[in-house]
């Protein structure tokens, strides 16, 4: 990491950028910072370790079938007539998104500190299931956590963690809920890692999970220069707490002419509508009331981008003006949807149908040359019932 650069990371308090507009660090009470201060220690002690480093690279390309492939959305990009597309396949990754590259990292990382159980929270299930999946493979038992609302609308993951051996723990409310759960069960168990499913929360989970995910955008810029000659004009991708986006990113976030939007739900918006607040360990943009009591936010369709808040990263870089930041209404998702499926013969999950709905509007006016590349990162088998309740007549 280099100095005065956008990569340089949070300082050692987890703080991105100085004084007022600092956002991050570990806003919690003093009985979670011992657990934190391990947690950190691990982390830079393992990613100085090559052989750590080689593992996880081993697993990324045997376990998890990287790299994904950057693949040429010709029929879509026809279809728009502008700029030409490439879509970030993450949904073909083992378990079908990017949530695994996160989880395999930090397992890695918790088996190396000696950690002998697993928790994790989910939105969407689909950290829940690929932090199973990888629980399986190293014999690590595993609790998921998630709010009852999204277990209603998203068990097929459910139903696969239970296949790997995971423990389902349901708790009142969505994914605001199950990590406030998640993370009291750690603090309160030495032997537990928290898997965290986002960046997000207290330093050090925003570094964590970014670094695990940059491999993303590590892999774009090799196989876009291989392929196109060029790195992306254009990277886009949606957020929920902002790993795949910020995975996708980091990598060119030193590059002000590679140009980035990320793209929110309509209804939990927080880095177009929110205000800086401070909730679940870190300072950052909230969907909040007024006195900051309470946090506040509708529903979406895409239950993986449905969350109040987003990680502070984003915040810090919105605050910058170093990459843009948007929202997609459940209509425009769905339209992205059927139009992608349609032209392309991809089935994508609901949450970067978000991203696929702001390439619609951004590839229009675009020359034939301008690059595009939208983060894929989710296969939508999770969401299949909630499109069929939807649009299903549209594809009679
Ligand atoms: C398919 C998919 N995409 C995106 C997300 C949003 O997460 P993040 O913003 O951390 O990438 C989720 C979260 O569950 C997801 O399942």
């Amino acid at each position: 990491m280099t100095k005065n650069s956008l990569k340089s990371g949070p300082d050692e308090l987890g703080y991105y950028g100085e004084g007022e507009n600092a956002m991050g660090g570990m806003a919690v009470g003093e009985t979670l910072m011992p657990a934190l201060h391990e947690l950190n220690k691990g982390f830079e002690d393992a990613i100085k370790d090559q052989a750590f480093l080689d593992e996880y690279a081993y697993y990324c390309k045997h376990y998890i079938g990287r790299p994904s492939p950057l693949y040429f959305a010709e029929n879509l990009t026809k279809n728009l007539g502008g700029a030409k597309i490439l879509f970030k396949q993450e949904h073909l990754n083992h378990t079908g998104s990017h949530k695994i590259n996160n989880s395999l990292f930090q397992i890695l990382l918790a088996r190396r500190m000696g950690k002998k159980h697993l928790i994790c929270e989910s939105g969407a299930g689909q950290h829940y299931s690929a932090t199973a999946a990888v629980a399986a493979k190293f014999n690590m038992p595993l609790i998921g956590v998630m709010g009852e609302i999204d277990i209603k609308r998203v068990n097929q993951n459910i139903i696969k963690a239970k296949h790997y051996g995971a423990k389902l723990k349901s708790v009142p409310g969505s994914l605001k809920e199950a990590i406030t759960f998640a993370i009291k069960t750690w603090t309160s168990n030495p032997d537990y890692a928290y898997i965290i499913g986002s960046c997000v929360s207290s330093a050090p989970f925003p570094k964590i999970v970014t670094f695990a995910q940059s491999i993303i955008g590590k892999e774009i810029r090799e196989q876009s220069m291989a392929q196109e000659g060029k790195v992306p004009d254009m990277i886009v991708g949606c957020l929920g707490g902002g790993s795949n986006f910020a995975g996708s990113i980091y990598e060119f976030l030193d590059e002000p002419s590679v140009k980035k939007i990320g793209v929110e739900a309509a209804e939990t918006a927080a880095l177009s509508n929110g205000t800086p607040g401070i909730m679940q360990g870190m300072k950052t943009y909230m969907l909040q009331s007024n006195d900051g009591s309470k946090s506040l936010g509708g529903s979406s369709l895409g239950a993986g981008i449905q969350y109040f808040s987003v990680g502070p990263m984003h915040s810090y870089l919105k605050n910058l003006k170093a990459v843009d930041y948007t929202f997609a209404t459940d209509k425009e998702i769905l339209d992205a949807y059927k139009l992608v499926a349609k032209t392309e013969g991809i089935s994508a999950a609901l949450e970067p149908m978000a991203g696929a709905a702001e390439v619609i509007k951004q590839a229009k006016d675009k020359s034939k040359d301008y690059l595009i590349c939208l983060s894929l990162c989710g296969r939508g088998e999770k969401d299949l019932d909630t499109i069929q309740e939807h649009i299903g007549k549209d594809f009679e």
